[in-house]
Order: structure tokens, then C-alpha cells, then sequence
């Protein structure tokens, strides 16, 4: 059954977390990675299990400690990725592609297929990964690094900062525009990608540092060699998105999609935006989810219910209710 979330850390200061209880170490056989440099990271350090498999408290809690990412994002991100890509029964997630090591599957429509699922979480207009229609949206990408290394020269002096953010995030929507027939942009992919945008300023940058500029080095040891760079401290307080306002707002693109065809970008007023947060949760359980589990029953029905409960926690607003999409039968 779903363990309770962890709470927050008691000790959220800067420290040395590339430490010799978590020594970086290379890919076993059948260790599995994903889309997310992050969680790539953990793994590799062993504040996940190195083999990728991994519970949300798992996550939530090597978040918390090797990058100092604030509890309750980390808890709305884990248990939305989870409920989507993960086992609700066994409690497993894989953090990359689908695996056999999450056991046995929920009933068709689910998919279970990790975070490597196309569509229900990872979405287009990655920075370092491609988008699903070229064929492999997870993997570090050179050529999209290129354009990360040259933007950041362009915009940043040599470094990734928040201006280079503004002018990545849009760079990346417009190639996709443009080359992606399928390519779409709307809520959840819509809040991750700009917040996945300021995630290496928050996240990527040595804690004791706190000029926010991410040496184009150490961004690359996260998103390729899933490695922290050598003495590394996480950062100096509870962080999260902060800054994604301001990538926003460089370029600001509603959400949309293509409609089958090149540049046929077509606004989809039916998609929560950063005015619409409500809309955000209630669309990703009662459409996202729900296409998954149309009518789950017994432990399943449980479990599902019991992280829907876990995945409100976060946005626990009056004016925002609780959405119950498998009522008790
Ligand atoms: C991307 C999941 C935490 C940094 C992603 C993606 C997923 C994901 C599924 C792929 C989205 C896409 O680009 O299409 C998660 C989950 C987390 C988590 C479930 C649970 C807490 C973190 C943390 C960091 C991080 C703590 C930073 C330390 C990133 C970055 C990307 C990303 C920078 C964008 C990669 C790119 O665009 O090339 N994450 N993540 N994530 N994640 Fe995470
Ligand atoms: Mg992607």
C-alpha cells in the first residue's frame, strides 16, 4: 500500500551531497534512466535505487536531500508523475521506460510505462532531450546541447542564467513549430517546461554560489554524465520554480498544439495557463488520470485514491475543491 509522504527536511542548509556515502558510479547492465537529469542523478548517486525503480517516497526524499527541492513540490511532481507513469499497487516507478521490475500491470487502458510515457507527463520542447515524434524523448541529445551551450554564450556570457532560459524556452517551442507536426504545448507539459526551464539555475548550481549563473560544465555533468561535479553542495534553501515568471514572461506563448501539419499552432483556450492553476489539477486527474483508470476497482481503486489524496495536499485551496474521480462503489 502507498507509504504517507515524507515531510519536509529538518536540516535545509547547503551541504556537501557528491559525498562519500553517494559515489557516483556508471550504469550496471540493467540500471534504467529517463528524461529527467534530476532524478538521472539521484540515481547515480545512489540517493535513488541505482537500478531506476524507485517509490514516490523514494523520490521525494532524494529530492529533498541531494537537491534541497521544497517538500510539497517535490510531493505534487512525484505523486502526478507517479499516478500517471507508475505501478499504483506495487508502489513502483520506473524513472525512465517501461520495466517489468514494477510488476505486475494494472488492466488496460494504464500504461505504466515510466516517465519515458509519452504525452501524460513528458512532453515537447524539451531542452536536452528531443521531442517523442523524432523517436527518442529521453536520451541527452548533442545537437540540442549545442543550442543550449551556443544560447548561453549568446545570452549568458558562457553561462546558463534566467535570460538564457527566456530565450531557450521560446527557441525550443519555435523548432518544434516548425518540425513537429504532433507537436503540443498544453497543460501538464505547459507548467513543466518552464519550470523545468529554471530548474538547473535553482537546482544545477553549487549552493555556496549565488551569482545564479550555471557554469556550461557542470549543466552538462548533470544532463549527460548524470554526475554532480566534484565537491558539490545543493542548494542553500528549500527551492523550486522561482524565476519561472520571468521566463514566462520573455516570450509568452499560450498553450496549443500543432494540428497535424507544420507550423499550424492553434491556441487551446481548454488548457489551464499560469492563471488557471485550478484548471491544471482538475483536468490532469479528471482527464489525464481517468483516460488511464476509467473504472479501477478494489486495491487498485484504493491506492489510486489514496495518492489523489496526496497529490491534493498540494494544492489544498477552498477555491480549489477536491476532485473524486473513483467514487467508493
Ligand atoms: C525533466 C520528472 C525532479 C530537473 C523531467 C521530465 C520528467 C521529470 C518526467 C521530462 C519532461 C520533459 O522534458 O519532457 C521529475 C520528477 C521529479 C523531478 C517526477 C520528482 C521530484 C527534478 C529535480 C530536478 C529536475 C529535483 C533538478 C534537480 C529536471 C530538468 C528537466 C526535467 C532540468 C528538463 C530536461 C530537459 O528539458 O532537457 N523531470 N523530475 N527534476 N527535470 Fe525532473
Ligand atoms: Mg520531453
Amino acid at each position: 500500500p502507498p507509504e504517507n509522504p515524507p515531510g519536509p527536511l529538518n536540516d535545509t542548509s547547503a551541504k556537501l551531497v557528491n559525498d562519500a556515502a553517494h559515489p557516483w558510479r556508471p550504469l550496471a547492465p540493467n540500471d534504467i534512466r529517463g528524461p529527467c537529469p534530476g532524478l538521472n542523478t539521484l540515481a547515480s548517486h545512489g540517493y535513488l535505487p541505482r537500478s531506476g525503480i524507485a517509490t514516490p517516497a523514494q523520490i521525494i526524499t532524494a529530492a529533498m536531500e541531494g537537491f534541497n527541492m521544497e517538500n510539497s513540490l517535490a510531493r505534487f511532481v512525484t505523486y502526478a508523475a507517479f499516478l500517471v507513469d507508475g505501478n499504483p499497487v506495487t508502489n513502483l516507478l520506473s524513472i525512465g521506460g517501461k520495466s517489468s521490475s514494477t510488476g505486475q500491470d494494472p488492466p488496460k487502458p494504464a500504461i505504466v510505462g515510466g516517465l519515458d510515457t509519452h504525452a501524460v507527463f513528458e512532453g515537447d520542447a524539451s531542452m536536452t532531450r528531443a521531442d517523442a515524434f523524432f523517436g527518442d524523448n529521453h536520451s541527452f541529445n548533442q545537437t540540442l546541447w549545442d543550442e543550449f551551450a551556443a544560447l548561453s554564450n549568446q545570452f549568458g556570457a558562457g553561462k546558463y542564467n534566467l535570460t538564457v532560459a527566456g530565450e531557450l524556452r521560446i527557441r525550443r517551442i519555435q523548432d518544434s513549430i516548425a518540425t513537429n507536426p504532433t507537436f503540443s504545448f498544453v497543460a501538464p507539459r505547459y507548467f513543466t517546461a518552464y519550470a523545468e526551464s529554471v530548474f538547473p539555475i535553482n537546482f544545477f548550481i553549487d549552493g555556496r554560489q549565488t551569482d545564479k549563473q550555471l557554469d556550461l560544465d557542470d549543466a552538462l555533468s548533470f544532463f549527460r554524465d548524470m554526475k554532480f561535479p566534484d565537491g558539490f553542495f545543493r542548494a542553500g534553501q528549500p527551492s523550486g520554480a522561482e524565476g519561472l515568471e520571468v521566463v514566462a514572461a520573455a516570450h509568452p506563448v499560450p498553450p496549443g498544439a500543432n494540428t497535424g501539419t507544420l507550423n499550424s499552432y492553434t491556441p487551446d483556450p481548454t488548457s489551464a495557463d499560469f492563471s488557471h492553476f485550478c484548471l491544471l489539477y482538475v483536468n490532469f486527474v479528471n482527464q489525464t488520470i481517468k483516460s488511464l483508470y476509467p473504472n479501477p476497482t478494489g486495491v487498485l481503486r484504493d491506492a489510486l485514491n489514496r495518492n489523489l489524496d496526496f497529490l491534493y495536499e498540494f494544492v489544498d485551496d477552498p477555491s480549489c475543491p477536491q476532485v473524486f474521480p473513483f467514487a467508493e462503489q
